[in-house]
């Protein structure tokens, strides 16, 4: 199956042309084999979702890339360096930032303290008075301290301080998740501005209706490998096979 997919995606765009190369890539966390031969692209300036039910791999995709698991094989080119067997500390280097499910922000420092904190790896990130500028509701919180914002203000900041750094392509660990619907439009807006920046974004996203806002294709995931890929604009003659992918 995940070969027939990857023919269909090469097809659709040249290949050897993505920023994002996953070919076969098995992932193991000790005795537990967890990935079982993803391949997916990600084309330089795309936003691409990872979609699939609770425990399908989409966070397990997004380690293995940044290289926080115990053993990977397979290939994952990025702009044409390869990542496996890479030292984990290199990968952020290359350009890649990774805002995880838990965001990471640090409660005891404040909202520009976590702003500054992850190193510059790359010139042409954003400056913080452009970050303000993308999540409005940071401005004016900069003294604040991380404990003392809402969850969607510390999803902005866990998106905001990766922008910082210089990476050119972002991977987004369900970032609408538990947040309020004006909240989630918001995080929306922020992704297309992104994207029309030139970023490139992987996001996992269980909430497909924000995922078909700001994606231009979507990957299925199921136990541990992409079973399907949607192109945005034929998601809605895809809608019941997507039901039954997701189960919802
Ligand atoms: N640290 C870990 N140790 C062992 N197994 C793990 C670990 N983290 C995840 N798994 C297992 O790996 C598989 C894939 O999990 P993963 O978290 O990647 O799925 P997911 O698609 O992100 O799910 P969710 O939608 O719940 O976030 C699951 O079977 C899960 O139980
Ligand atoms: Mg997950």
């Amino acid at each position: 199956m995940p070969d027939a997919v990857m023919t269909k995606t090469n097809a659709a765009q040249g290949a050897g042309s993505a920023m994002l190369e996953v070919r076969d890539l098995h992932g193991f966390y000790g005795e537990s084999h967890v990935l079982h031969g993803v391949s997916l692209d990600v084309r330089q300036g795309e936003v691409v979702t990872l979609l699939g039910r609770n425990g399908a791999g989409k966070t397990s995709t997004m380690r293995a890339i940044m290289g926080i698991m115990g053993k990977r094989t397979g290939s994952i080119r990025f702009q044409g360096q390869q990542l496996i067997g890479m030292a984990q500390h290199k990968i952020p280097r290359l350009g890649i930032g990774y805002v995880p499910e838990e965001r990471g922000i640090f409660s005891s420092l404040s909202v520009d303290e976590n702003l500054t904190l992850p190193p510059v790896v790359k010139p042409g990130g954003m400056t913080v008075p452009q970050i303000y500028e993308l999540f409005p509701n940071l401005q004016g919180r900069g003294s604040t301290q991380g404990t003392r914002l809402s969850g969607g203000e510390q999803q902005m900041l866990a998106i905001g301080r990766i922008l910082r750094t210089g990476a050119n392509l972002i991977l987004l660990d369900e970032p609408t998740e538990g947040l309020a619907p004006v909240i989630i439009e918001q995080i929306g807006v922020a992704v297309r501005a992104l994207k029309a920046r030139g970023f490139t974004i992987v996001l996992v996203e269980q909430n497909f209706r924000f995922a078909a806002t700001i994606a231009d294709r979507h990957y299925v995931m199921e136990e541990g490998h992409v079973v399907d890929m949607i192109p945005n604009d034929q998601l809605a003659q895809n809608m019941d096979k997507l039901h039954t992918y997701l189960g919802v």
